[in-house]
């Protein structure tokens, strides 16, 4: 079996999806081999993460890694999201074929970006170093 049980069902039942009207941050990514684009919106209370819902136009692996990511910072502080790498949620999602990890990245990715619009959105001062792009994917076959 090419794909864990918890990503075909996150696959087939993906939670959060859809967008939120009023979102204190908006992170929005694209995946420059494939094409896939992904958007992560994010409401935030007194620094929490009390709701999040995603769009993706993109594969299978995608809007698992999207649909898990989602559940991972939900509750969550900013700070808290901004730690959340593909690799933890890969391991959420009991792994994704080599080929596919780079799918991941674009979650972490997108709720980064997210992040970020919230802090600039509000004047949150932040060290922008924190949004180098973290990953170049070196296991993109495509
Ligand atoms: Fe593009 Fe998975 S995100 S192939």
């Amino acid at each position: 079996m090419l794909y864990s049980e918890k990503v075909m069902d996150h696959f087939r039942n993906p939670r959060n999806v859809g967008k939120l009207d009023n979102a204190d941050g908006v992170g929005e990514v694209g995946n420059a081999k494939c094409g896939d684009i992904m958007k992560i919106f994010l409401k935030i209370e007194e620094g929490i993460i009390t709701d999040v819902k995603f769009n993706t136009f993109g594969c299978g692996s995608a809007i698992a890694a999207s649909s898990m990511a989602t559940e991972m910072i939900k509750g969550r502080s900013v700070e808290d999201a901004l730690t959340l790498s593909n690799r933890a949620v890969v391991e959420a999602l009991d792994g994704l074929p080599p080929h596919k990890i780079h799918c991941s990245v674009l979650a972490e990715e997108a709720v980064r970006a997210a992040v970020k619009d919230y802090y600039d959105k509000n004047g949150i001062a932040y060290n922008p170093k924190l949004f180098k792009n973290a990953h170049e994917c070196e296991h993109c076959h495509l």
